[in-house]
């Protein structure tokens, strides 16, 4: 209970208020261990079992309103053994052959708030936020603000009425020039997102990038590749990094590509999305829980990352003690935005030479000064 009571004030402070009490790793931490409580002794799991929570109660600025269609949370994999699980759980489902090729829409998880924008006859009408999943917050006058959200659109096969869905985000260079008042690009546009007064939430640079729908009625295009095409052809951004991809070993393959990018985005994802790319695939396996059996998030390490040396400064500390501290291209990890990693001593640069303009591996552990691992030799 008492671990339960601390979850829901963390998602609070983390939804509600855009200002985490914790990083995604501790977060993370105490959620699996009420999972796993849960799974162990079944009578622990009450109604509102935290594997059903989602998000947080809508604030009480806005009026609330009910999703057409829920937005459902993902289900996240750590390991390539994570993912052959996913996909066997998924053959085993459809009773399909083990051979049986399936084709995912790999799509790196932006790590902003969701919305919902509601299009009848092709005029924007109403923006909803994800809220609990069920009930969602009206903001539509905020994400008016925003340019990527086409207000109106006449194309021939856009859909009667659709639900739009996908990530407001802000650029991590847009990011940079923000007063101090957020941890991480993610909080910033939930709290600018979140204003009361539109006119504070253009003060902000917000984006939007589409990727899913929710509830629609005269949608007819049977795979989420496609989909993804159209979102393009109505007007609204995607992201260029989307892959269609079959097979663990090429999806593993993407995720170490895109990981080496992730410094040099100017924006943050925290994973890649992987959803099965056929509709009428995703309706058979439908959903558990709050989650679709049809999609995974997989997740980068919440402390570690890679990103560039930019340079190494001398630091001197209160009793004259000289320690080395590398200057890296800021990288979110779990959470945290760091742009200085200690070198510790010119022995320890020397051991892992470690030198300005390499791609390194960072890690930050807990509250600790985060420091290098190890540089990538062959990228000099
Ligand atoms: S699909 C039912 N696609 O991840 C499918 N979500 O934990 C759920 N997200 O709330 C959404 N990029 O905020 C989907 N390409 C993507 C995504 C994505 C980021 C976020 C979204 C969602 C959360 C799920």
């Amino acid at each position: 209970k008492k671990k339960i009571k601390k979850l829901v004030q963390l998602n609070k402070h983390y939804y509600d208020l855009s200002k985490p009490l914790v990083n995604d790793y501790e977060y993370d931490k105490i959620k699996s261990e009420i999972l796993s409580l849960e799974k162990k002794y079944n009578f622990l799991k009450s109604e509102k079992s935290v594997s059903e929570i989602v998000g947080y109660k809508p604030s009480k600025n806005f009026k609330k309103v009910t999703h057409k269609v829920p937005m459902l949370s993902l289900s996240n994999a750590f390991s390539r053994d994570d993912l052959i699980n996913f996909e066997k759980k998924i053959i085993n489902f459809l009773s399909a052959e083990r051979n049986f090729k399936i084709f995912y829409s790999a799509e790196p998880k932006i790590d902003g708030i969701s919305a919902s924008l509601t299009y009848v006859n092709g005029i924007f009408t109403r923006g909803l936020s994800r809220g609990d999943g069920n009930e969602g917050e009206d903001i539509t006058e905020n994400l008016k603000t925003i340019k990527d959200i086409p207000k109106k659109i006449t194309s021939k096969n856009f859909p009667k009425e659709i639900d739009i869905r996908g990530e407001v985000f802000i650029k991590n260079s847009d990011f940079k020039n923000l007063s101090q008042k957020f941890a991480n690009p993610r909080n910033a546009a939930s709290g600018s997102l979140r204003q009361k007064n539109p006119a504070d939430t253009k003060k902000i640079p917000l984006n939007f990038i589409a990727y899913t729908f929710g509830f629609e009625r005269g949608l007819s295009i049977n795979n989420q590749s496609v989909y993804l095409k159209e979102l393009d052809r109505w007007g609204f951004k995607v992201n260029p990094l989307n892959k269609l991809i079959s097979g663990v070993n090429n999806l593993i393959e993407n995720y170490n590509e895109v990981e080496k990018k992730r410094a040099n985005l100017d924006f943050d994802i925290d994973g890649i999305v992987y959803k099965i790319n056929d509709f009428a695939m995703q309706k058979r396996l439908g959903n558990v829980a709050n989650a679709p059996r049809w999609a995974v998030a997989h997740k980068f390490s919440s402390n570690k990352a890679i990103s560039k040396i930019l340079d190494i400064e001398i630091q001197i500390g209160r009793t004259g003690a000289l320690t080395p501290v590398a200057k890296i291209k800021p990288i979110n990890i779990g959470g945290v935005v760091v742009s200085n990693a200690t070198l510790h001593n010119e022995d320890e640069i020397n051991r892992k030479d470690i030198r300005v303009g390499d791609i390194a591996v960072i890690e930050r552990a807990g509250d600790v000064i985060p420091h290098i691992i190890s540089v990538d030799k062959n990228k000099r």
